[in-house]
């Protein structure tokens, strides 16, 4: 079974609820999708295939529960790592998606692949924020099972 370290930074629980749908949606696919609330680098890099599922908060920061992890991504070697982010927020900031962006970057200057293209999901949108998810999601799943 293909393994998913699903990495979820959430304050007041939005977030996790979607990362729930995702993980459902994926072991249905055989993806086995290990959800991280408390993440930790050294436990994260046995699994190569991270999907991060983050809100933003304050002024376009990172959740509290995600703060520890990024500090530690700062200067660290994540070239087998491949990852997929899923930013969720609410447009009426200028800061949108803010934590997502910081994830990306972390992610990107420490060498690590992208599997698809970022979303970022707009809280103030009619379409529930699991919908838009849940259809995003389907690139992810042939690339994770060839
Ligand atoms: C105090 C506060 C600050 C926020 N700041 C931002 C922000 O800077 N950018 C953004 O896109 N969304 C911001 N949001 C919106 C949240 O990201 C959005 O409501 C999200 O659904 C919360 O998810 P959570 O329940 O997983 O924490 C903020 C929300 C609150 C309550």
């Amino acid at each position: 079974m293909t393994q998913l370290a699903l990495i979820v930074g959430t304050t007041m629980g939005g977030a996790e609820a979607v990362a729930d749908e995702l993980a459902e949606k994926l072991q249905t696919q055989g993806i086995d999708a290990e959800i991280h609330l408390s993440p930790e680098l050294e436990t994260l890099k046995q699994t190569p295939n991270w999907l991060v599922v983050t809100s933003t908060h304050g002024a376009g920061e990172l959740p509290d529960n995600l703060q520890p992890l990024a500090k530690s991504l700062e200067c660290v070697d994540l070239s087998s790592i491949r990852y997929a982010i899923c930013g969720i927020g609410d447009s009426s900031y200028d800061t949108f998606c803010g934590a997502a962006k910081t994830v990306e970057e972390l992610l990107q200057q420490n060498g690590a692949t992208e599997l698809v293209n970022k979303i970022e999901i707009d809280v103030q949108s009619l379409e529930l924020p699991e919908d838009k998810a849940l259809l995003w999601i389907d690139q992810l799943i042939p690339i994770l099972n060839p």
